[in-house]
């Protein structure tokens, strides 16, 4: 139990950790035109970026339920998250972004 909670806190990325994203310079742009002002903005709402638990448990739904949530929006988030001109390949990476590892 001791160690449960332990390793709980430990910052270490674990086996099973994401990798690194990069995004090329125009999803860059729409990352901080849009997402950025929620997902890297504490208090917000939304869960941040890099925060591994918190999306490890919203990806529990699958990759299509967290496309829809974003296109389609949810609770906060208004549908097209802010980035109108984003299609769906744009949002599957800024989702992996998200997810990522925190820069
Ligand atoms: C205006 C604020 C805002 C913006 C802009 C925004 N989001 Fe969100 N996002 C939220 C909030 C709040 C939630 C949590 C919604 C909930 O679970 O009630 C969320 C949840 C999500 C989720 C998880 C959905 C789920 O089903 O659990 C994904 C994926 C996501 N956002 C992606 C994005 C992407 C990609 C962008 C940029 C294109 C973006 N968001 C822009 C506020 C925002």
């Amino acid at each position: 139990m001791w160690l449960l909670t332990l390793n709980a806190c430990s910052p270490q990325p674990g086996p099973d950790a994401l990798p690194r994203v990069v995004l090329d310079a125009r999803l860059q742009g729409l990352y901080e035109r849009a997402c950025v002002h929620c997902h890297a903005a504490k208090g917000s709402g939304a869960p941040q970026q890099g925060d591994a638990a918190e999306w490890a448990r919203r990806a529990s739904q699958g990759d299509a339920a967290l496309l829809a949530s974003v296109r389609q929006g949810k609770g906060a988030m208004p549908p097209m998250a802010w980035c109108a001109e984003c299609n769906q390949e744009d949002f599957q990476q800024l989702i992996a972004y998200l997810r990522a590892p925190k820069e």
